[in-house]
């Protein structure tokens, strides 16, 4: 169940109990489209977009729209905070408190997808018992372990429990926020640095629009990519760097794979200016 969980989600189909192989769940997307399967914050008990893209960049992973797999069976509740308020229907109130229900409702609504078989689910959903957070990923001192070492030997089991559970969030938090309400100046206050913009567009934006990638609409590192990003920054359309990380885009018929919008948790403010700076540098560059 393990392996067959795995290639589900690495590659998108699997063999059933007779061998054949499914039918993908999505002809458009593979689940690593969008999520890591590896640790992707240094200190778990923060979901900080900007200390992830030191970390991820480090350690050779993309930088995505949805959170990683890695500790998901740790978190408590999925879909949280704004996709609840803002899509609040039943199938996301659903999903946010039942980790089987998110799976299926990821499969079906964010890969445009078709509805998972339930062996299918308790497959991908034992493939996530083998991700789940060890010791080594928390954020131990030495005198945490000390300390560890002590509590388990003797006293109260539940105590330490929840001592435990401080070094990690049960959920992963997620709010949206809106593009600035005039795209030439953006978001008032903030000075973009190019260098990270330059790790945003290669770890995200090419992580799909590279040749070859999910997205029909391919960018690279040349100056006319730039050129086209840099013309509809101040523009009211969704090739606006402000609009399509906000918002995303919409799978519309004929046209199934779609962009998810990145919420303040996976790309702040902040680093859309930084994308800015970059996007903006390269397309001056002769
Ligand atoms: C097109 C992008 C995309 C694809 C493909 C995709 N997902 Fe997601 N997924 C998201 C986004 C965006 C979220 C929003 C919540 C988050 O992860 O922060 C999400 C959320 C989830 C969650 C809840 C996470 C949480 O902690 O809130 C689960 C579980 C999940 N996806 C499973 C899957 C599985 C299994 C597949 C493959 C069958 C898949 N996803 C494919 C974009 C995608
Ligand atoms: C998870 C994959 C993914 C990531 C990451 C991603 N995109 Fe997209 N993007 C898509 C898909 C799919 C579309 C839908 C249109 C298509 O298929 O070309 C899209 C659409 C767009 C569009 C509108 C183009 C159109 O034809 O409507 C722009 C502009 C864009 N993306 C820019 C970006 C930028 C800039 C980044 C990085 C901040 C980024 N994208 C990150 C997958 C992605």
């Amino acid at each position: 169940m393990i392996e067959k969980g795995q290639e589900i989600v690495l590659t998108g189909r699997t063999t059933d109990t007779a061998g054949n192989r499914t039918a993908y769940v999505s002809k458009y997307f593979s689940c690593t489209s969008c999520h890591n399967i590896s640790k992707e914050d240094p200190d778990l008990r923060y979901s900080d977009p900007e200390a992830r893209l030191a970390y991820v960049k480090e350690k050779g992973l993309p930088f995505l729209q949805g959170t990683t797999f890695r500790g998901i069976v740790n978190r408590e509740t999925w879909y949280n905070d704004d996709y609840v308020k803002k899509y609040g229907d039943e199938k996301i109130k659903r999903a946010h408190g039942d980790l089987r229900e998110a799976i299926q409702l990821c499969a079906v609504e964010c890969s445009q997808g078709r509805a998972m078989e339930d062996w299918e689910i308790e497959a991908v959903l034992s493939y996530f018992w083998t991700l789940e957070f060890t010791l080594g990923d928390l954020a131990f001192s030495a005198a945490d372990l000390k300390r560890l070492n002590a509590d388990t030997a003797q006293i109260n089991p539940a105590l330490t429990a929840a001592w435990i559970k401080s070094f990690y969030l049960q959920k992963s938090p997620a709010h949206f926020y809106d593009a600035p309400p005039d795209k030439a100046i953006g978001y008032a206050g903030l000075v973009g640095n190019p260098e990270r913009g330059k790790d945003l567009y290669a770890l995200s934006c090419l992580h799909c629009h590279r040749e070859g990638g999910v997205s029909h609409y391919p960018l690279d590192e040349g100056r006319l990519s730039f050129q086209h990003l840099k013309k509809m920054i101040p523009k009211d359309s969704h090739f606006s760097l402000y609009q399509i990380v906000a918002y995303g885009t919409y799978a519309i018929p004929g046209h199934r794979p779609y962009m998810p919008h990145y919420p303040a948790e996976r790309m702040s403010k902040q680093q859309v200016e930084d994308l800015r700076a970059y996007v903006e540098m390269m397309a001056a560059k002769k």
